[in-house]
């Protein structure tokens, strides 16, 4: 090839990229980057199998190896509710300010997409997180975290049959500032026929809780 026909090839090439850039920023600047859009139908899907196929095919096939006794859905449920609710709420549907905020959101728990996924994909996503996602990595490689991260296992399992009072229940276990707590406190004192009213809280109740 003659140096001058290279010479034009590279030009229409750089130029082209050129084309390809100032479009796709045209179309992101259009759209802005808000984490409150929900991911297209596609996206979702390509996403999910590609996460799919990132789990090793030996940790996919593994089968929970704790059997499921009451006690262990009681820590399954109390390490949700301490742990997780925030993101995906108590009852998974992950209905909560910071979910709904979230780009991906955290999906509903309760629905076949995410209970079809095997023990083995929960518990890998439980250990390792979901990279560029809101979802954190909770293991730290030892016996306790593998068998605490089981235990949540079993718990997803029973999201989608929760009793209202179960959900009663968690709400009592979600993490509480000590401010609410301070309040609780004295509510409780004054409905007993204590003398002072509740007082108000220090901080002014801010507009972000939905
Ligand atoms: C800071 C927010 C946040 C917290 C806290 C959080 N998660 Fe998540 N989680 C997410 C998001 C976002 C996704 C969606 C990731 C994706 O799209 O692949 C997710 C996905 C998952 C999934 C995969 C579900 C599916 O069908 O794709 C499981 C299982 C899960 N989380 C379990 C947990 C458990 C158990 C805890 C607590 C120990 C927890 N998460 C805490 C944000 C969170």
């Amino acid at each position: 090839m003659k140096p001058k026909t290279l010479l034009k090839l590279l030009l229409s090439g750089v130029a082209l990229l050129t084309l390809v850039a100032a479009a796709a920023f045209l179309w992101i600047s259009s759209r802005g980057i808000s984490a409150r859009a929900e991911p297209g139908r596609i996206e979702t899907a390509v996403a999910r199998t590609m996460r799919g196929l990132a789990v090793p095919r030996r940790d996919r096939t593994r089968k929970n190896p704790i059997a499921v006794t009451p006690e262990v859905l009681a820590a399954g449920m109390a390490h949700f509710a301490d742990h997780c609710a925030a993101c995906h709420a108590n009852d998974g549907s992950g209905e909560t300010a910071i979910g709904l905020g979230l780009y991906p959101k955290p999906p509903d728990m309760r629905l076949p997409a995410t209970q079809s996924l095997t023990d083995g994909e929960l518990f890998y996503i439980i250990e390792n997180g979901v990279r560029l996602t809101g979802m954190p990595a909770w293991g730290d490689g030892t016996k306790e975290s593998a068998e605490a991260s089981w235990h949540l296992v079993h718990f997803i399992r029973k999201l989608p049959t929760l009793t209202p009072e179960e959900l009663q229940q968690m709400q009592g276990m979600n993490p509480r500032s000590p401010d609410e707590v301070r309040q609780e406190l004295e509510e409780q004192r004054f409905l007993e026929g204590g003398d002072a009213a509740p007082p108000k809280p220090s901080a002014p109740k801010h507009v972000h809780g939905r």
